[in-house]
């Protein structure tokens, strides 16, 4: 009885400890603008990458709920943020080419991640994104993101390497975006990796020359 009792107030305490967690964490608004300043996530957050894996899912229903400054900036930094002084990644890159460029297509505009200044610069004033999905549901989620890679980096490699950079880019992105999906399922946030999108409208969109520029792959995170 008395063992039951004391198991018992430690689980209350816990309990009432991550309530205060959660009631602490921030919840700054994103102020939409030409530079979204994003902040630095810290080292301790979320769950725990075991927890994280076993709640990784796909979702199709989302609110049209924009997300927190803490948590557009952790879902971008977990995509292609860096991570250690020499400017490398969370995601790994062939050769460590990074053609992939981060867009983020939310309520306010289209904006391109820059991950050396942690920043988000719009490129285009405006509601696309229902260009970045074939699928209604993503149309009014929080955030859709487009990964489009740029061929430039690799120009000058070797013949074999080109024959196989579609590959090769297809798995950097998909490494941006289970990233993603693994932060998302570590901070109560929904997401899908996504096939699908408008890509010729989102290229013409953004002015980006399709003979050096093509659209990967896309993914939704919301609540
Ligand atoms: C590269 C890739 C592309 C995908 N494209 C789409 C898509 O366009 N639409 C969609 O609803 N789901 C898409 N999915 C999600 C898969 O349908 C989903 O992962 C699969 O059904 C397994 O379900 P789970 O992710 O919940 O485990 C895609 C997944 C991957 C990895």
């Amino acid at each position: 009885m008395k063992k039951t009792f004391i198991y018992l107030s430690i689980m209350a305490i816990m309990a009432s400890c991550s309530v205060a967690e959660k009631e602490k964490a921030p919840q700054t608004p994103v102020v939409a603008g030409e530079t979204i300043q994003l902040q630095t996530p810290s080292k301790q957050g979320g769950a725990s990458i075991n927890e994280a894996l076993w709640n990784r899912k796909s979702s199709r229903e989302y609110a049209n709920e924009p997300l927190t400054l803490e948590e557009l900036s952790g879902v971008l930094w977990a995509a292609s943020g860096v991570n250690r002084p020499d400017g490398h990644l969370t995601a790994p890159s062939a050769l460590a080419l990074y053609p992939i460029q981060t867009y983020a297509f939310l309520e306010s505009g289209v904006y391109l991640y820059d991950a050396k200044n942690n920043t988000l610069e719009r490129k285009v004033e405006g509601d696309y994104r229902h260009l970045a999905t074939l699928q209604d549901f993503a149309n009014t989620a929080s955030l859709n993101i487009v990964y489009i890679a740029d061929m430039l980096p690799y120009d000058s490699q070797s013949e074999m390497l080109l024959e196989r950079q579609r590959i090769l880019w297809g798995m950097d992105a998909a490494g941006y975006a289970e990233n993603v999906n693994l932060y998302a399922a570590g901070h109560g946030l929904k997401s899908i990796t996504r096939g699908g999108a408008k890509a010729e409208e989102i290229l013409k969109l953004l002015q980006l020359n399709p003979l050096r520029y093509e659209f990967v792959l896309a993914q939704t995170v919301g609540k």
